[in-house]
């Protein structure tokens, strides 16, 4: 897909970070976008953010409130796309609601663990089944799943139980790079990548955390107290002096950190996406500490998981985030 105006773009979490900068450069493009999120507020300034240039005559930018996991919410989101896009076809599907945590067997409940897994997995997969008839009825059409480094790689760090999440990551890049081939045999018009992004300024960190427990409130839960001791740990740092008060405070900012001094922003994350699938690619790394790891990966697979490995991709990349 050469250009992308005048067409109509499907984004799943469009109400933040990559999600947001995906719609807003989209639209920018000339781009219709009807994006889903859970919160109605976020993706209400994603609109904002979207209309704050003059709009081409008879743009549409629709929200739809649908939990991504949750397979008659996304049916009821395509029922409302048809009849607020006027339309019985899209182009563009972005798979790219995703959330963290519930990452062990161990510390985590199972509900945490398959939380991720159903978002992060089961979203990519419903999604495309959801909206398979619409791209069908297009000239062309391209799907988008995000994925992560963690499709290849899955680890944060030796301190981080990170189950749920690369299980999940690693299955889209599966269905995606299989998907390919299925897509040639029976719908040639359409075409798919998988994203692979490495650390990206986002507030994803607060943001799981507060969809894994439920809350609008930054504070940590008592898994969340115990993983992030056990992350500290990870990195050689002794929490046992530590009260709740100080590890919650240093969680805070954690995710301020992960979300401000990631080198990779989402609006250059989304940029690269979508200029990856204007080239043609069907499989887009974002920023240079993605490609840096799927070097190593594939140089040394047998050592990807020992600390040593970790510690000097995280020292030439400057990553802080295990
Ligand atoms: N930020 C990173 O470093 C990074 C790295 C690799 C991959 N990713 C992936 O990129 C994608 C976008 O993440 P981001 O960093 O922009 O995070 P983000 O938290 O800024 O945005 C994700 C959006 O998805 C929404 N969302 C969460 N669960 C949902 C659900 N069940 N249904 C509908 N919407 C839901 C959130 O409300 C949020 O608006 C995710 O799939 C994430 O796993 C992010």
């Amino acid at each position: 897909m050469k250009d992308f105006a005048g067409k109509i773009a499907v984004i799943t979490g469009g109400g933040t970070g990559m999600g947001r900068e995906l719609a807003r450069q989209l639209v920018a493009e000339g781009c219709n976008v009807a994006m889903c999120d859970v919160s109605a507020e976020a993706m209400a300034e994603t609109k904002r953010l979207c209309e704050v240039e003059r709009l081409p005559l008879g743009l549409r930018i629709t929200t739809h409130i649908a939990d991504v996991a949750i397979e008659g919410h996304l049916k009821r989101f395509r029922d409302e796309l048809i009849e607020q896009q006027a339309t019985d076809k899209i182009h563009l599907l972005f798979n790219n609601a995703g959330i963290g945590g519930g990452g062990s067997l161990f510390t985590n409940t199972r509900e945490q663990w398959e939380k991720t897994f159903n978002i992060c997995w089961g979203g990519v997969y419903l999604g495309v089944r959801t909206f398979l008839q619409l791209l069908m009825k297009a000239d062309e059409g391209h799907i988008v799943n995000t994925s992560s480094v963690n499709g290849f790689w899955a680890s944060v760090g030796i301190g981080v139980s990170h189950t749920a999440y690369s299980a999940a990551k690693f299955a889209v890049k599966g269905f995606t790079e299989a998907l390919m081939n299925d897509l040639r045999l029976n719908a040639p018009h359409i075409k798919c990548s998988v994203v692979m992004p490495g650390h990206i300024g986002t507030s994803i960190v607060s943001n799981s955390r507060k969809i894994q427990n439920g809350t609008e409130s930054d504070s940590l839960s008592e898994n969340d107290l115990l993983a992030m001791r056990q992350r500290l740990k990870g990195i050689g740092i002794d929490t046992a002096p530590m009260s709740d008060e100080d590890i919650q405070k240093i969680a805070l900012v954690r995710a301020r950190t992960f979300r401000d001094e990631a080198p990779t922003s989402a609006a250059q994350a989304a940029k690269i996406i979508l200029d990856g699938i204007k080239a043609g690619k069907w499989r887009i790394l974002v920023g240079d500490d993605a490609h840096k790891l799927d070097e190593r990966v594939r140089q040394m697979p047998e050592r990807a998981y020992e600390a040593e490995f970790y510690q000097s991709f995280a020292a030439e990349v400057g990553w802080r985030i295990g």
